[in-house]
């Protein structure tokens, strides 16, 4: 089963008020939502998202009538806000990105470069293409760009050369196939090159970077005064993402261009709206915690609040 990462961290940054109303954007094996309902009382309420099927099988177990499951994704989080009358109203939102231990150790899921399966890495199968068809429609040049943008692979032309050899004569079907031809052209005993083409090839399969993106878009139209915003993230491409929104929404003075005369209210009106968060420290994981679960090896917590 899944161990959720930052748990008590995460629902301690929520500071979940008892009657509150609260979002769980990635349901998952339901971790961080099950700690939440246990902290709201009859009046509260809690929304969980998941886009994959199996997470969403997980939640219909609980009965629990202050509990809604969406399937559905993230991004859309201002349209189910809209459907269910909690625009502006919702207290807190947790985001844990990511795969969850049941999408990585399913090795009918395709996550994984050390479980032979169909290479396929889509968080939700009824949705999109598997890997293994994307790979025989696209171009070297475009596996090498994803190889480098979402893998941030040192070795993305020499990989992606390879790959394209070898589609041309025969599909890759397994993910063992994959990392087979990523462990002979990179060096030795560096798994690395593989941890990085399974990341980028399953960013780029779910449209990860831009539904976190569209997601922060509309987050800040659905939160009510106060309310909390608690993001979890695995690796420096989304960090840098939430990073970005956090410090722009936060900013004290714009960024303005230089020598262009303002007066002191319109420098005020400019900050106002500028200025609608109030971030926090960022918090990453103990040595304690990283050693019963080393998925929190590499996340990190970032919170704000809404002013
Ligand atoms: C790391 S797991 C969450 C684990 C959960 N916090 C727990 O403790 O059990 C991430 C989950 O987010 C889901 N997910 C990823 N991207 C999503 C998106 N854009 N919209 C909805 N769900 C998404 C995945 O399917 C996965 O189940």
């Amino acid at each position: 089963m899944h161990i959720p990462v930052l748990l008590k961290k995460s629902i301690k940054a929520l500071k979940i008020q008892k009657n509150g109303i609260y979002i769980d954007g990635t349901f998952g094996a339901g971790g961080h939502s099950k700690f939440i309902l246990k902290k709201i009382n009859d009046y509260g309420k809690l929304y969980s998202i998941d886009r994959d099927p199996e997470s969403i099988k997980i939640a219909k177990k609980i009965k629990d009538k202050r509990f809604t499951i969406i399937h559905g994704l993230f991004s859309n989080i201002y349209k189910y806000c809209k459907k269910y009358k909690i625009i502006k109203k919702v207290n807190g939102i947790i985001l844990d990105l990511g795969m969850s231990s049941m999408q990585l150790n399913n090795n009918k899921r395709g996550f994984s470069f050390k479980k032979n399966g169909p290479l396929d890495m889509r968080m939700n199968q009824k949705n999109g293409i598997p890997v293994s068809e994307w790979l025989l429609h696209v171009k070297e040049k475009e596996i090498a760009k994803i190889l480098k943008k979402y893998g941030e692979e040192k070795y993305y032309k020499r990989i992606a050369f390879h790959i394209f050899r070898k589609i041309k004569r025969k599909p890759i079907l397994k993910t063992c196939e994959l990392s087979k031809i990523i462990s002979k052209i990179t060096p030795r005993k560096n798994k690395k090159s593989s941890v990085r083409t399974f990341q980028a090839l399953r960013i780029k399969t779910n449209n990860e970077l831009n539904e976190l993106k569209d997601f922060l878009k509309n987050v800040m139209k659905i939160l009510a005064p106060k309310g909390r915003l608690c993001i979890i993230s695995f690796h420096s491409l989304e960090d840098r993402i939430i990073k970005k929104f956090m410090f722009q929404n936060s900013r004290k003075i714009p960024n303005l261009p230089k020598n262009i005369p303002l007066t002191t209210k319109e420098l005020e009106k400019l900050h106002e709206r500028k200025c609608k968060l109030k971030v926090f420290k960022k918090i990453f994981s103990t040595k304690e915690e990283i050693l019963q679960n080393p998925r929190c090896r590499s996340a990190i917590l970032r919170i704000a609040e809404l002013k």
